[in-house]
């Protein structure tokens, strides 16, 4: 079934969405995603969720600016994922019945839109080296495998960072002290 047509991206709406997006994330990631809720109302972040006949479906989560208060420790360099014109993809998720139907492509699309709304024209991300789906779907959209790190935050799990440049004919995406460092920015899945 393709349903990548029928599904419509748009911000995350905090009373409407939220019991419907924990229902697919997890009841216990309320607190973060509280957190995440206040980044956005300060302009810190950008959430999109992905809608097909009228339920939540997927979601990405981007930080466009570092702050400590909302779910991010302060430890190491992870303001360098975020400075000047970075942004860092924290959340990409979709329900596990409509994946491989293309909703994580749409999400992706939006959240890069997004970005360079925000004025941000260089995102990362970190995945699990065994995230095997993950790494097609990011490679294919045009990220780039730029470091291989064992964080502390991941119980020094081979972890992916993944850089992708929104310029057109950008030069490639160089990773930052913290990508090199292996230092914490926020778990991914
Ligand atoms: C990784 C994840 C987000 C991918 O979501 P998804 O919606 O399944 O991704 P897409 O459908 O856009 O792309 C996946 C596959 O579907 C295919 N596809 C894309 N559009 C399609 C469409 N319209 N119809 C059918 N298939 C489609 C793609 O070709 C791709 O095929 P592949 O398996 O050869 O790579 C999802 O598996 C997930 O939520 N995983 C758990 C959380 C996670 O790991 N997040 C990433 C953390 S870094």
């Amino acid at each position: 079934m393709k349903v990548s047509h029928d599904v419509i991206t748009r911000p995350f709406d905090f009373v409407r969405d939220r019991a419907e997006l924990l229902a697919i994330i997890s009841e216990a990631k309320g607190p973060m995603l509280d957190l995440l809720g206040a980044a956005v109302s300060d302009g810190h972040a950008l959430i999109l969720v992905a809608e097909l006949g009228g339920h939540v479906v997927g979601w990405t989560a981007l930080r466009t600016s570092y702050r400590t208060d909302t779910g991010w420790s302060p430890d190491g360099n992870t303001a360098d994922f975020v400075a000047g014109d970075n942004a860092y993809l924290e959340y990409l998720e979709v329900a596990l019945l409509m994946r491989g139907r293309g909703v994580a492509t749409r999400l992706l699309d939006a959240t890069e839109r997004g970005a360079l709304a925000a004025g941000r024209n260089r995102l990362w991300l970190h995945t699990s080296e065994a995230n095997a789906d993950a790494q097609r779907l990011y490679e294919r959209e045009g990220w780039k495998h730029v470091d291989t790190i064992h964080p502390t935050w991941k119980d020094q799990r081979a972890t992916r960072v993944y850089a992708k440049d929104l310029t057109p004919d950008g030069p490639a995406p160089r990773p930052t002290s913290s990508a090199r460092g292996g230092e914490r920015g926020s778990p991914q899945p």
